[in-house]
């Protein structure tokens, strides 16, 4: 299932997601983690120290890579120019398992060793680099992620982990509707709960599950403030850590040793996951990246590409679990 972590900047987005990683991979569960925020801080949360956080490959770098491996025999794809972040799989395309090594692993993933030679593959958005200035090149590089999760065929008890962006731009893309579960960090501030409003009603609009996990709870003030505003979508709080804090200072404990409440609040994640994905519909999740398909192709993609981008989509096309058993195309 994929799983994506939003929030405001600095609400712990990325701490929560380093802890969740941590703990399926305790539980050894197939999984990979991304770093979708182009400030990148999930390789050093999960330990990486600077040098090979700066090591990490960019997706964003790797595009036409990705491009040209996702396109395999698609005859309604041409040729990788013209496939965008949201040109949706079909026929004769490749996809991407969780437990499998493709090339698109290959030159965008890290293994990344974690305690008891348990490890997890880390892919990286890319940095933000002078030369992005333009606004496109951040879209695209974005939408490495995007294009990689809309081929990403996934199975029960395989855990794709997203650590998204701050703000509001993934709502632009349909990047935010390509999760079984989305779990809002929210620290119990007015700011951490109208960020919440906001994604509810996209969420709404579009069918997304959505819980908040409050985190830095400190005592039942804040608990019944967030309890007060956000009712029962609130699935549970950590509270400040002094785990992570060692982990901050490049002393990470353990895992085994993070804070029993804390520990709890990761397992009530897992489970709140899991039953995710028994809704899954995968009819509706292809429906929608076709339609945020044909709404980036009509604003900007056919202008760029000079072509219809409508003629890619394949109708008859649902990306679906039976897919795991499908060989790749050549
Ligand atoms: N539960 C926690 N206990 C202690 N420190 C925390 C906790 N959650 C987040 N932090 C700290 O708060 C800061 C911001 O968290 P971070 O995960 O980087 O936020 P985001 O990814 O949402 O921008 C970091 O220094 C992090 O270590
Ligand atoms: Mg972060």
């Amino acid at each position: 299932m994929k799983i994506a972590f939003v929030g405001k900047g600095g609400s712990g987005k990325t701490t929560l997601s380093s802890l969740f990683i941590r703990h399926l991979a305790a539980c050894r569960a197939p999984l990979i983690a991304v770093d979708a925020d182009i400030n990148q801080h999930l390789g050093a949360a999960l330990g990486l120290d600077e040098a090979e956080t700066a090591a990490l490959p960019a997706m964003g770098a790797q595009l036409p890579l990705i491009k040209d491996y996702l396109r395999g025999t698609n005859p309604r794809i041409s040729s990788a120019e013209t496939m965008i972040k949201t040109t949706p799989p079909g026929e004769g395309s490749r996809l991407l398992r969780v437990r499998e090594d493709n090339p698109v692993y290959e030159a965008c993933a890290r293994t990344v060793r974690l305690d008891d030679d348990t490890e997890v593959r880390l892919m990286a958005t890319g940095p933000f680099t002078e030369s992005d200035l333009g606004v496109a090149c951040y879209h695209s590089k974005v939408g490495a992620v995007e294009l990689c999760l809309n081929h990403l065929v996934d199975g029960p008890g395989e855990y794709v982990v997203v650590d998204m962006t701050a703000g509001s731009d993934s709502f632009a893309s349909g990047m935010f509707t390509r999760f079984d579960m989305t779990f809002l960090v929210a620290e119990p501030t007015r700011k951490g709960v109208s960020v919440y409003r906001q994604y509810k009603e996209y969420a709404r609009d579009f069918g997304i599950a959505l819980k908040v996990v409050g985190n830095k709870v400190q005592g039942a003030d804040d608990l019944d403030f967030l309890r007060a505003e956000i009712g029962e979508d609130l699935l549970t709080t950590v509270g400040h850590s002094d785990w992570v804090r060692a982990m901050e200072k490049g002393r990470p404990p353990r895992f085994e040793l993070l804070e029993e409440t804390n520990r709890e609040a990761l397992r009530t994640l897992h489970r709140s996951a899991d039953s995710s994905y028994d809704r899954r519909d995968w009819r509706r999740y292809t429906r929608q990246m076709v339609h945020f398909h044909l709404k980036n192709a009509e604003s900007w993609g056919n202008a760029k590409a000079d072509a219809d981008l409508a003629a890619q989509v394949d109708p008859s096309f649902v990306l679906d679990e039976r897919l795991l058993a499908t060989p790749q195309p050549a």
